[in-house]
């Protein structure tokens, strides 16, 4: 026997479909997650498609899922590329989600403590206590509460107090903005760059830049005075510029800063929105959740150990909200050199959607995929467990950085939220619509009522 390996043959790689010029932009914009799951049904695990004249491969399912995390995917796929735009916006050179390999590891280092379960340590019930502040200020009984915006505000809120110690509320609105157009116009690319022109943006854009400046010449004013114990993400990241200035240089500080939001904004917004969409929409599920809240917050402070094992229906309630409807329906990658994935053969420079989410919308992973089952994720069953199946906080190195932080997040947020509000929709028949840009996640105007006060 010869112990050099056959070459494999190559596969044909099949090609979508599309409309000239606009190519598969019509099925990406209206469903997103639904069109890459048809795509896989039909070509299988890797297919070519354009979009606005630009060449695109699909590589997706569990094997994709599963690729991004082994040492051939961490070595064949950078992510430069995809945040080039954003990068170039704020004069910057580099930021942790666009660098890869040594470059990568340095910037994540230094930024893990910050981003990490840790940084809520002994805060769960300053985080309640700031939930329930947005929730006296912007969920009044009586009225019709756009979800999302109410989110939007909770969340900066939250994570500018925890994160970065200071919540700038007034920024609120320039961020939103400043976020809206850059995803749009130079990360996911759905809209022109002539809207970068315009003053609505150029404002709110300026206004973020001065927030940055601010928090450099507050974390200027702390570096040195304070005891590492007590150093938050942004103390982490000015000690890194003048520690190790050649890793994070002056350039780069504005749009790590305000990096939070970024990251956090939009995702856990329109994660909770629709969370509160899909518990209001479950009676049985809504049940469950508030005799759990309930019971959490019977007795005063919120005690930390274990949180989420006290609210299994809670916990299953957000999981299977972050399965349906998942922010990150792909990971956008470029190929740093030729490989092969499941028999196709991928070329250095070619752009790659890794359809992660589509194992969670396929019946062989999730039996009834789109029925709403909060018990899917508890043993036996444990069906997000299968590898590559479950990955709404992304897959490999780049994977989400403040996902322990999120989880206590959303969870402490959701628990207050039922505990204390009585919400309801429009109609036990309503069905929430969606939006696919900036992010993907309910439409901005995604409403419900609030009847009264539970507690
Ligand atoms: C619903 C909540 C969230 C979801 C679903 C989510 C999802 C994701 C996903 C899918 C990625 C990977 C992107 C890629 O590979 O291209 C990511 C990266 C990241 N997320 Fe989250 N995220 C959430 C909340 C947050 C929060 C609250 C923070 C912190 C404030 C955060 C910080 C980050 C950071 C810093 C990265 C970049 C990691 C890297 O490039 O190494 N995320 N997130």
């Amino acid at each position: 026997m010869s112990s050099v390996a056959e070459p494999v043959a190559l596969r044909e790689t099949p090609v979508v479909p599309g409309l000239p010029f606009i190519g598969s932009l019509l099925g990406l914009a209206k469903d997103p997650a639904q069109f890459f799951v048809d795509c896989y049904r039909t070509y299988g695990p890797v297919c070519r498609l354009s979009v606005l004249g630009e060449k695109y491969v699909l590589m997706a399912g569990i094997e994709a899922a599963n690729f991004l995390g082994t040492r051939e995917g961490k070595e064949s796929l950078r992510s430069k590329e995809f945040w080039a735009g954003l990068v170039n916006e704020y004069g910057a050179t580099k930021i942790l989600t666009g660098e890869d390999g040594e470059s990568h590891k340095q910037l994540r280092d230094i930024m893990r403590n910050g981003y990490s379960k840790e940084s809520i340590k002994g805060r769960y019930n300053e985080l309640v206590a700031i939930t329930d502040g947005a929730m006296k200020r912007d969920w009044p009984v009586g009225k019709d509460i756009p979800v999302v915006e109410a989110m939007q505000y909770m969340v900066v809120d939250q994570l500018g107090t925890i994160l970065t110690g200071a919540a700038p509320l007034e920024y609120v609105k320039d961020i939103r903005t400043t976020i809206l157009y850059i995803l749009n116009v130079l990360v996911t690319r759905q809209r022109p760059k002539i809207l970068l022109k315009r003053p609505q943006y150029k404002k709110a854009k300026a206004r973020v830049f001065e927030l940055g400046e601010q928090m450099i010449a507050n974390a200027k004013a702390r570096y040195g005075k304070i005891k590492p114990e007590e150093r938050n993400l942004i103390d982490d990241v000015y000690a890194a510029h003048v520690e190790q200035p050649e890793v994070m240089p002056e350039n780069n500080l504005i749009v790590t800063l305000t990096g939070p939001y970024v990251a956090g904004l939009d995702t856990v917004a329109n994660t909770t929105a629709a969370i509160v969409y899909t518990v209001l929409k479950h009676p049985e599920v809504k049940a469950r959740v508030l005799a759990e809240v309930d019971a959490l917050f019977a007795e005063g402070d919120v005690d930390e150990d274990g949180l989420l094992k006290k609210l299994p229906s809670l916990q299953g309630a957000i999981m299977e909200t972050m399965r349906l409807y998942p922010i990150a329906v792909a990971q956008m990658r470029t190929a740093t050199k030729d490989f092969v994935f499941e028999g196709h053969q991928i070329k250095e420079g070619e752009m790659i959607y890794i359809g992660t989410s589509v194992p969670h919308f396929m019946d062989e992973y999730y039996p009834e995929a789109r029925k709403f089952d909060i018990d899917r994720y508890q043993k036996p069953r444990a069906e997000h467990l299968k590898a590559g199946a479950y990955s709404p906080y992304g897959r490999g190195p780049h994977t989400c950085l403040g996902k322990s932080l999120a989880e206590v997040q959303i969870a402490l947020s959701m628990a207050r939220l039922f505990y204390k509000l009585d919400l309801e929709l429009e109609s036990p028949n309503y069905v929430m619509k969606t939006k696919t840009a900036p992010t993907p996640g309910p439409a901005m105007d995604f409403k419900v009522r609030v009847k009264g006060l539970r507690h």
